[in-house]
């Protein structure tokens, strides 16, 4: 069975390489023809552990190719959409559909009745778009008939940054959204791999696969936003937010994961998703006020955490030097995308402090980032912390766990720790001398 998948960011070109090691054909698409020419030569242009070795042997073994002609679709059973859904520029926050439409538009002028293809939409889109994807091929090729000559389904994706090969290949479950038996059919074939491992694939309306990655989204925004409020409730009266999110995620009604407290919840999903699933309530005039709220504490929050800093920082903040430990929104992945770095640090500029950043999955595109023009990047944390009036913490990397904090110790200017992930010991630092702070602790 050949399979297209077009976009080969990190949805598409994790679901190609993943499918190309069942042994399918798999083709992986783009239109920036820098990143396809990057993967024909073995180079994988994100950072996502696992990745390139998958594709160096699914290339070799000839089961996946590159290619930036959208053509190369022809002869796949399966069409997967994989293009970005970001926030739309102006407004409710609604996801910009212009990359998905613009491929179904090209799409249309290519396919070929012989091959009965299914085009499924892996992008996250909002409930409706489907419907909406089927009309536009009908216009767009009246001589095809829908259902007959082509299909339309929904496959959204759950996999996580940072460990995408590992979610794609033993998820939680599959969801696939569908019209008609024959769709539901192939795609279980396609499936079946996963299924022979006991990942449930579920089969529902194309609507409610497409609500389903929202409500999920939304469900563990709110779910971090929530242990997040309990954390400052603990900073006031007492009580230890860790202790507490033990206790609650031991409940299996409630489960331990998305429990943890932080700087508030970035990346390339939570935000936007949380926005676009706001923007279909009030599109179709429904009140969403959970929704509302989870997005208004979370921006909130970004803020909250830069009060934090500047009370112990101490004024004068001119010329105080934060040594500032992980950018990008959570660790073993370099995606910057809404990370609370992005408004933390700029923040922290406007008020004269100067960031010595460093970061596990630093690369030259962190320079061009507006946000963080100021930044002087550090190869290691040792020099990021030379002379530094804090070391912060922003992201759990694990090579952040095991600091050698006597070093540590010896190089800041003043022993402040401020741990926004909670990866440290007070007790251990207090009595190594540091004055150390975290999330949720009195
Ligand atoms: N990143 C995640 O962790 C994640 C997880 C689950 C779902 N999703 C969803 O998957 C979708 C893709 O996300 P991503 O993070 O992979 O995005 P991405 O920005 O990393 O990749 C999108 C790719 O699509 C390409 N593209 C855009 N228009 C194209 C066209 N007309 N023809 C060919 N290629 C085109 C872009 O060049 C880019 O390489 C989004 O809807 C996102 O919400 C993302």
């Amino acid at each position: 069975m050949k399979i297209s998948v077009i976009g080969s960011g990190y949805v598409g070109l994790v679901t190609g390489a993943c499918f190309s090691e069942f042994g399918y054909e798999v083709v992986c698409i783009d239109k920036d023809k820098k990143k396809i020419e990057l993967l024909k030569k073995n180079k994988i242009p994100i950072y996502e552990p696992g990745l390139g070795d998958l594709v160096i042997k699914n290339t070799n073994a000839n089961y996946l190719s590159f290619s930036s002609n959208l053509k190369s679709i022809r002869g796949s059973k399966i069409i997967f959409i994989a293009v970005g859904t970001p926030t739309a520029r102006r407004g409710d926050g609604e996801a910009d559909l212009k990359y998905v439409f613009q491929v179904c538009k090209q799409l249309s002028k290519l396919i070929d009745k012989n091959d009965k293809p299914i085009i499924v939409t892996k992008s996250t889109v909002p409930i409706g778009t489907g419907k909406e994807i089927i009309r536009l091929f009908q216009n767009l090729c009246p001589k095809l008939k829908y259902e007959v000559d082509y299909n339309i389904a929904s496959n959204p994706e759950f996999l996580r940054e940072g460990s995408a090969i590992e979610d794609f290949l033993r998820p939680d479950r599959v969801v696939c959204g569908v019209a008609n038996p024959q769709t539901e059919a192939i795609l279980k074939e396609l499936y079946r791999p996963l299924n022979l491992r006991e990942a449930p694939v579920v089969f529902t309306d194309i609507e409610s696969a497409e609500l389903i990655k929202y409500a999920s989204n939304a469900f563990l925004a709110l779910k971090i936003s929530f242990i997040n409020e309990v954390a400052d409730l603990c900073e006031k009266v007492g009580g230890n937010v860790q202790m507490v999110a033990k206790g609650m995620g031991l409940d299996n009604r409630i489960g331990s994961k998305f429990l943890h407290p932080g700087p508030g919840f970035g990346g390339s999903c939570f935000p936007k998703d949380t926005r676009a699933l706001y923007a279909s309530f009030k599109k179709n005039k429904l009140k969403s006020t959970l929704i509302k709220a989870v997005i208004d504490f979370n921006e909130d929050r970004k803020l909250k955490m830069v009060k934090k800093i500047k009370i112990l920082l101490k004024s004068p903040y001119k010329q105080k030097k934060v040594a500032f430990l992980g950018v990008t929104f959570k660790p073993n992945t370099d995606d910057l995308r809404e990370s609370p770095s992005l408004v933390i640090i700029p923040e922290l500029n406007k008020i004269g402090v100067d960031i010595h950043a460093h970061d596990p999955a630093f690369n030259k595109s962190f320079e061009k980032i507006k946000q963080f023009k100021k930044v002087k990047w550090k190869k290691n944390i040792f020099d990021a912390v030379k002379g530094a009036d804090m070391m912060l913490i922003h992201t759990e990397w694990n090579e952040y766990r095991g600091i050698d904090l006597e070093k540590i110790k010896k190089l800041l200017r003043n022993k402040v720790i401020l741990d926004l992930r909670n990866i440290f010991n007070r007790e251990e630092l207090e009595n190594m001398g540091y004055s150390y702070s975290s999330i949720g602790k009195k």
